[in-house]
C-alpha cells in the first residue's frame, strides 16, 4: 500500500519524505488555507515547492465547479509540474472534466467521494485515483472503511485501473483497516503515519538492550 501525506505543510512533508516511506502528497483548499497561502500565484508556487521536494504524485485541487473552469484550472495546474495530479470534486461537471483530463493523459484524483455509485462514475471517466473520505463518513455514523472495501472489490471485479486512495484518515486504526481491505493508497496526517511505529514492547525492549549493553561496556 502506498503512503501519501495529507498536508500542505512543507516541514511535515519533508519529515514524511525523510522517513523514506513517502509515495506522494494530497492537499485540498482547506489545507492550503491552513498554511496561510494567499493568491493563485503563491499557491501555484507552493505546489511546485511540494513537487520539487517529493518528486512523486502531488494532488492539487481545482476551485472551479463548472466544466470550463475546471478544464482551464486543471490544465494550468498540470502544466506546473509533471508530478501534479489534478484533484476534481465528484460532481457532474467534475466527472466530465476527469474524462477530458484522462483523454489528454493528465492524472486526476476524484475527491469528495462518499458512495459506491460516485466511485463507479469516477472509474468509468478514467480517474487515476478515487478518494473515499473515511473519517467524514464515520463522523455521521456511517462506515467509511466499508465503503473503501466495496470500492476495492468492485474495481477488482471489473478490472478498473483507478487506484483507491483512502482519504480523511484520522488515526492508526483507519490506516490498518485500509491495509486489511486492500486500499491502493492511504493519505494520512503525519502523526498517524508516525503512530504506526508506537509499541510499548519496542520501547521497553530497547531500554533493556541498552541497559544490558551499558552494564558490560560502561
Ligand atoms: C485528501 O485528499 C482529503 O481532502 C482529506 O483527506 C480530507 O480529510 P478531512 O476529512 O480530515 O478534512
Amino acid at each position: 500500500m502506498k503512503f501519501f501525506v495529507d498536508t500542505a505543510n512543507l516541514d511535515q512533508i519533508k519529515e514524511a519524505y525523510d522517513l523514506g516511506v513517502l509515495d506522494g502528497v494530497t492537499t485540498n483548499p482547506s489545507l492550503m488555507a491552513k498554511e496561510g497561502i494567499k493568491g493563485k500565484e503563491k499557491q501555484y508556487q507552493h505546489y511546485v515547492k511540494i513537487c520539487d521536494l517529493v518528486q512523486s504524485d502531488v494532488s492539487a485541487e481545482v476551485i472551479s465547479t463548472d466544466y470550463e473552469g475546471m478544464i482551464k484550472e486543471g490544465e494550468e495546474l498540470a502544466a506546473l509540474n509533471p508530478h501534479i495530479v489534478v484533484k476534481v470534486p465528484c460532481i457532474a461537471d467534475g466527472i466530465k472534466a476527469i474524462k477530458h483530463f484522462s483523454n489528454k493523459g493528465i492524472k486526476t484524483n476524484c475527491t469528495l467521494v462518499f458512495s459506491l455509485g460516485q466511485a463507479l462514475l469516477a472509474a468509468k471517466a478514467g480517474a487515476t485515483y478515487v478518494s473515499p473520505f473515511i473519517g467524514r463518513l464515520d463522523d455521521i455514523g456511517d462506515d467509511g472503511i466499508d465503503l473503501v472495501a466495496k470500492i476495492v472489490a468492485t474495481y477488482r471485479y471489473y478490472g478498473y485501473a483507478t487506484e483507491v486512495l483512502a482519504a480523511s484518515i484520522r488515526n492508526v486504526t483507519h490506516i490498518l483497516q485500509c491495509v486489511e481491505v486492500g486500499a491502493d493508497v492511504a493519505t494520512c496526517p503525519l502523526d498517524a503515519i508516525k503512530g504506526l511505529l508506537n509499541h510499548p514492547l519496542t520501547d521497553s525492549g530497547l531500554a533493556k538492550f541498552l541497559a544490558d549493553y551499558k552494564k558490560v561496556n560502561g
